[in-house]
């Protein structure tokens, strides 16, 4: 195994980005090696990693598919200490970690933490956080990763454990109702024609190429949700039942 740390991330609108680079930057401050590595476009050697930390939103109470595939696909044979990283509204835990760690059993994950982050997805679950709020959740991440990263280096445990089984059911139930319920949501997504310039950033940016703009907005079923098309348009095109939708413009400068 080499010395490096490895921060792996998927970041749908910014504020897991936001957190990994900050993780990065304290890291280097201790004078650790590392890598930050963005699962859409870096590819990983796992050997090189003394310890990786991996990082996701919470998409209801679960990792992004996209990150777990990644994970299933790349860190299968990593044998050293995992830390698992979440940005999500909520300020309490939830099942995401067991719902990763169920899926991959054999990685050795000893520390979670959850960073809350504003909400991405207000248009339509839960509601936009305040200005002043998000603020001070921006002021705050340096805190809890500084505190969090000193525990799992110091080989402290952090887990949040759940019951397997029933979080492997849950699952299931998820994984039916789940897409069903995005799908009819983006039926009601469209786009304002007289807004588009069909420059297709929207289409471009997309995380597994799910979305389509030819004069109306079609997804496909691997839609993650992730709110990215709709918040990268520059004309703010994007309408829900024919209203316009209102872009989440984090508060944060990301490098
Ligand atoms: C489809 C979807 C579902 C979400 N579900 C939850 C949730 O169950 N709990 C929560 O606290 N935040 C939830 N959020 C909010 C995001 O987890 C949060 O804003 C996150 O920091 C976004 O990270 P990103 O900008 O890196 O994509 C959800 C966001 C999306 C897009
Ligand atoms: S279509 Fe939009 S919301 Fe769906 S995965 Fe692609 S960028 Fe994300
Ligand atoms: S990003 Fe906006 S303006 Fe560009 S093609 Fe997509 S909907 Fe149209």
């Amino acid at each position: 195994m080499g010395n490096k740390i490895g921060i792996i991330y998927f970041s749908g609108t910014g504020n897991t980005k936001f957190v990994a680079q900050n993780i990065a930057k304290k890291l280097q401050q201790w004078g650790e090696e590392l890598d930050l590595i963005n699962i859409e476009k870096d590819k990983i050697i796992p050997t090189q990693y003394k310890y990786l930390i991996i990082g996701g939103p919470i998409y209801i109470d679960r990792y992004p598919e996209i990150l777990i595939k990644y994970a299933k696909d790349n860190l299968k044979n990593y044998k050293n200490k995992c830390m698992l990283f979440a940005t999500q509204a909520s300020e309490k835990d939830s099942t995401a970690y067991q719902h990763f760690i169920n899926n991959m059993p054999n990685l050795n994950v000893t520390y979670c933490i959850y960073v809350p982050m504003p909400n991405n997805v207000y248009n339509f679950f839960f509601k936009r956080t305040e200005d002043e709020k998000q603020d001070e959740m921006i002021t705050n991440v340096n805190d809890i990763i500084e505190a969090s990263l000193k525990s799992f280096l110091d080989g402290e445990t952090k887990l949040y454990p759940r019951n397997k089984f029933m979080v492997f059911m849950i699952n299931l139930v998820y994984k039916m109702v789940y897409p069903m319920f995005i799908k009819s949501i983006n039926k009601k997504i469209n786009i304002d024609n007289d807004k588009c310039i069909n420059c297709k950033l929207c289409e471009k940016s997309c995380p597994l190429g799910c979305i389509k703009i030819d004069k109306v907005a079609s997804y496909t079923k691997d839609c993650l949700f992730c709110q990215r098309c709709i918040n990268i348009c520059p004309k703010n095109a994007f309408t829900y039942k024919n209203k316009e939708l209102s872009q989440y413009k984090p508060r944060f400068k990301l490098k």
